[in-house]
């Protein structure tokens, strides 16, 4: 279950499934998911609502189909109220669960960082140690890619330009995230896919 103090994630190297399964990979952080230029670690969703269908249908993830899905949806008469409500018709379909699901996750954003304060103007809101790590940031080129609202690496970069890089997992995923400033708070980083590179940034 993703919680906040984990930086949105699991906080396990692989996440666990149906049946305490063991997953392929390291699940991504929730918190400014919307923010990442696509999704899934080889961005093979475009975005949350296309992400969102995937998990539920999964065997190894919630094991369940679309269609069960939306029958306990449907067998729940609150849900079926606010569905019409929301959606102005009776019958539920994965497009209107989909994009509820993508929706609530808009809203799982970290808008309030000590970074944030500053772009909005509050000059005291960085330490001078962490306004020198920043132009260090700047000055060193890592804004190339690092930029935009969520500060996040924006594409996707081959893993290992320095030393080649190794995962023990078959999984390699391609690392698409948004947002560093995380790690500036001292919680949870672990937004590439592997738990053994995370360690890397890790405070
Ligand atoms: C060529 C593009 C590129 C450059 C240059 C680059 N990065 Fe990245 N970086 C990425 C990508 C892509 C990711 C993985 C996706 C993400 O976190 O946004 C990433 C991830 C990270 C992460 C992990 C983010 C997280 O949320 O866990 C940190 C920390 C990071 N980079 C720091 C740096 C620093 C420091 C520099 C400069 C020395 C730098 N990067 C330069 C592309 C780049």
């Amino acid at each position: 279950m993703p919680q906040s103090q984990h930086g949105g994630t699991d906080n396990l190297k692989t996440s666990i499934g149906h049946n305490w399964q063991e997953g392929p990979i390291n699940a991504p952080t929730v918190l400014n998911s919307s923010l990442s230029v696509a999704q899934f670690w080889d961005g093979r969703a475009a975005d949350l609502k296309a992400q969102a269908g995937g998990p539920i249908a999964n065997p190894g993830e919630m094991a369940a189909s679309h269609t069960l899905a939306i029958d306990v949806l449907q067998s729940i008469p609150q849900y079926r109220v606010e569905f019409k409500q929301v959606f102005g018709k009776d019958e539920i379909t994965i497009d209107e669960v989909t994009q509820a699901i993508a929706e609530f996750e808009k809203t799982l954003i970290t808008p309030n960082s000590h970074f944030d304060q500053w772009l909005l103007g509050n000059k005291d809101a960085l330490t001078a140690q962490e306004m020198a790590g920043y132009d260090l940031f700047k000055n060193s080129g890592c804004v190339v890619c690092h930029n935009g609202e969520a500060v996040g690496g924006n594409s996707f970069q081959k893993m290992g330009v320095i030393e080649p890089y190794k995962s023990p997992r078959d999984a390699q995923g391609l690392a698409p995230l948004a947002g560093i400033w995380e790690s500036e708070k001292g919680i949870d980083t672990s937004r590439i896919h592997s738990e053994e590179t995370v360690t890397r940034f890790r405070k």
